[in-house]
């Protein structure tokens, strides 16, 4: 059993264990237009649901990215990753929502609400805003301003338990119950920005490490037991909806013939409206079946009936879709983590410290010149490698040239530190200027509740 966990210090690199045991799908970079640089390295490898936002994407439809932040310690490459990414989906045509976790880290971590608030601007937005976000079609928030991700995490605590908490975060009796409200809080975050006032029902994307996943299969497992409808895969092909009867709905969807007929008789026009013929409709025993339906077809009758729900009074929240990337390795050779600067770079990193941390930094080299001329280095270990892979080598035919030189033993490991230095010398430097002449946006990045 891999043990993932977010507040685990030791990272999985079994990526195909992680995939199988926790039903991801894996990405193949054919379904990704406009693929970045992460998918064509592989590191983004694993996705839920990311049809969804790619079949908006292609309608022309609205579709949203969602992350957060723990305003607590300095920015970092791993936190940079996240916001590539991010930036991606922008620049594919997402709105972006960014939440700062000011209620986890004040719950947990102990920061007070105006530390969290200095934190998240100086340390965090003032890089978004280098890192080339669109003010425009970014909004950032505060858990603590923003009453109804509350309200959703309090609500949605109805629909899980202790046992179930126990089971994905692996809590205990002595676990402090900060930790079991920061999840639900959390679920608050990626599902609020479907409400109407947030931008309306559409697919959020969650672009994550794979430790984070235990937070999206909560979040996923909570809006799906608010749905009214199901779609499920009808034995004889096909899709069928199923409608689930709960105390908010019972007098809606349930109750007398004529009403529960009426419900049906919606079912079945939302379902004509998708151009669908034959639909058959079995009120009596509570199901409507789509034998025709394929399972792209999923998408479009889900929201059709998530915007059916809505009508009705119901919340009609889709489940969010998440992507998985790998994690580079720390600059010492095993976890990076703020919490040990050595392991990684700050965004705002001195250059002679980054140039000293790459110095040291583990290598896949030989221990002597003679043996590395003649056995070659290994990248796949190599720290500057990876930061090269990861961050700084953004030509694919450039990387490929360097990776073959350094198996053949052609450069040298201080040779591949030293481009690799030079590569994040120029990238810090640069940023550090974006930053500096970009500070005046940062006001524009949050929503007006975060002013
Ligand atoms: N818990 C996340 C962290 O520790 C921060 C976070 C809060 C978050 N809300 C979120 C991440 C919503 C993704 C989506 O970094």
């Amino acid at each position: 059993m891999v043990d993932i966990n977010p507040w685990s210090s030791e990272v999985s690199t079994d990526y195909e264990r992680i995939i199988e045991q926790f039903g991801l799908e894996p990405i193949s970079l054919s379904q990704i237009p406009n693929p970045s640089l992460h998918h064509r390295r592989g590191i983004i490898f694993a996705h839920r649901e990311l049809g969804n936002v790619l079949q908006a994407q292609s309608r022309g439809e609205a579709f949203g990215v969602m992350t957060g932040l723990m305003p607590s310690g300095q920015m970092h490459l791993g936190h940079k990753m996240v916001i590539d990414q991010v930036r991606w989906f922008q620049e594919q045509g997402a709105d972006v929502t960014i939440a700062v976790a000011d209620l986890e880290a004040n719950a947990t971590r102990g920061y007070s609400l105006s530390d969290c608030r200095k934190i998240a601007l100086e340390e965090y937005v003032s890089n978004y805003v280098a890192m080339g976000l669109d003010p425009e079609r970014t909004h950032i928030y505060f858990q603590s301003t923003r009453p109804i991700v509350q309200r959703m995490g309090f609500t949605l605590g109805k629909r899980t338990n202790l046992s179930e908490f126990e089971a994905i975060y692996g809590f205990k009796g002595d676990t402090n119950l900060a930790h079991v409200q920061a999840p639900l809080v959390q679920a608050g975050d990626i599902l609020h920005p479907q409400l109407e006032e947030y931008g309306g029902l559409r697919p959020i994307v969650v672009p994550v490490g794979v430790d984070q996943d235990p937070h999206l299969r909560l979040c996923r497992g909570l809006a799906g037991k608010t749905n009214w409808f199901n779609v499920n895969d009808r034995k004889n092909g096909g899709l069928r909806i199923t409608v689930s009867v709960m105390d908010e709905n019972q007098n809606i969807v349930g109750g007398d013939k004529a009403t529960v007929k009426g419900v049906f008789a919606r079912i079945v026009d939302a379902l004509k409206g998708l151009g669908y013929s034959d639909i058959m409709a079995d009120a009596k025993h509570g199901i409507v079946d789509l034998p025709a339906a394929t399972q792209r077809d999923r998408y479009p009758i889900r929201m059709s009936l998530l915007h059916l729900e809505r009508s009705m009074g119901g919340p009609g929240l889709l489940q969010p879709s998440s992507t998985y990337h790998r994690f580079a390795v720390g600059m010492t050779g095993g976890k990076m983590s703020s919490s040990m600067p050595e392991t990684t770079i700050f965004l705002n990193e001195d250059l002679k410290k980054m140039e000293k941390k790459f110095k040291r930094s583990f290598s896949g080299g030989q221990a002597t010149v003679e043996e590395h001329r003649r056995l070659g280095g290994n990248p796949d270990i190599d720290v500057a490698f990876q930061y090269l892979n990861f961050f700084f080598e953004q030509d694919d035919a450039a990387l490929e040239e360097v990776r073959r030189g350094y198996v053949a033993g052609d450069i040298l490991s201080g040779e591949l530190k030293q481009m690799t230095i030079d590569k994040a010398a120029t990238w810090l430097t640069e940023l550090g200027e974006m930053r500096d002449q970009n500070a005046h946006l940062v006001n524009e990045f949050l929503a007006a509740d975060a002013r």
